[in-house]
């Protein structure tokens, strides 16, 4: 079964439109010829429609951080599927720890939003992963268990994405090791084939986040069970996202 390399870069609250438009024209230009990986760019809502116009033909997908399952309504604040695609947006982070954490988002909300994104014919990233209470208790592998049980309920399909992020590993400068990423993405896997059976779960990619930079991007790629990479702080300079393109590029798994 073969996964196209796929690294995220999401922005979380960061840049202006004309920040978010010069980086995306000079993303595009630096990875123009790079072949065996998909760059897709996750900037927050006033962006998509911009960044989305620099990127068009060009390869580079575009993702929304969330999403709001009704349609349309009296949502005050809220984004909903039909206006992320009309945005251009072809994926959707859920579950982030961070949607988790400040905005109370459960797995029962997260399971709202994976559905609501698969109506819209978009792809949803599903992030999960232990925080640094859990991991000291030992609880990493029931806590994802858990997460995709009911994150996913009822998502019998394929065409998703699954990111583990360690909460612990976020935004710190202390990525997990490789051989402990592949260990979590074997199991995730593995999990992934009781949910949603052995064709999905050979198919589904499977990304590492939590502090990935240029420098550490080659040896987290280089585990058969990494198939991308979910990338915060170090996307949000073009040149170093791009090395980070680059250096997980190669042939598919
Ligand atoms: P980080 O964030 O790369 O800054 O650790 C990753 C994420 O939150 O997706």
């Amino acid at each position: 079964m073969m996964r196209m390399p796929v690294v995220i870069a999401n922005w979380k609250m960061n840049k202006t439109i004309g920040e978010a438009v010069e980086y995306a024209h000079l993303l595009r230009g630096s990875i123009k010829d790079i072949q065996g990986v998909e760059a897709i760019l996750a900037p927050s809502f006033p962006l998509l429609r911009a960044v989305s116009e620099v990127v068009e033909g060009s390869g580079i997908g575009l993702a929304a951080q969330t999403i709001y399952w009704e349609d349309r309504g009296a949502y005050t604040g809220e984004i909903s599927g039909l206006q992320l695609r009309d945005a251009g947006c072809g994926y959707v982070l859920v579950g982030h720890s961070e949607r988790r954490r400040y905005f109370a988002e459960d797995n029962q909300v997260v399971n709202r939003k994976v559905h609501a994104t698969l109506r819209h014919q978009l792809i949803p990233v599903v992030c999960v992963g232990e925080d640094l209470r859990e991991r000291e208790l030992g609880k990493t592998l029931g806590v994802i268990a858990e997460q995709m049980e009911q994150g996913l309920a009822q998502v019998d399909a394929g065409g998703l994405m699954l990111a583990y992020e360690p909460v612990w590993a976020i935004g710190t400068g202390e990525a997990v090791k490789p051989e402990e990423a592949q260990e979590v993405h074997h199991f995730i896997r593995n999990k992934m084939e009781t949910l949603c059976g052995p064709e999905v779960a050979a198919s589904t990619r499977i990304l590492y986040g939590g502090s990935v930079t240029p420098d550490n991007a080659s040896t987290l790629m280089a585990e058969p069970e990494v198939d991308g990479l979910l990338v915060g702080g170090a996307s949000l300079k073009w040149d170093d996202f791009s090395q980070i393109v680059l250096k997980s590029a190669r042939s598919e798994k």
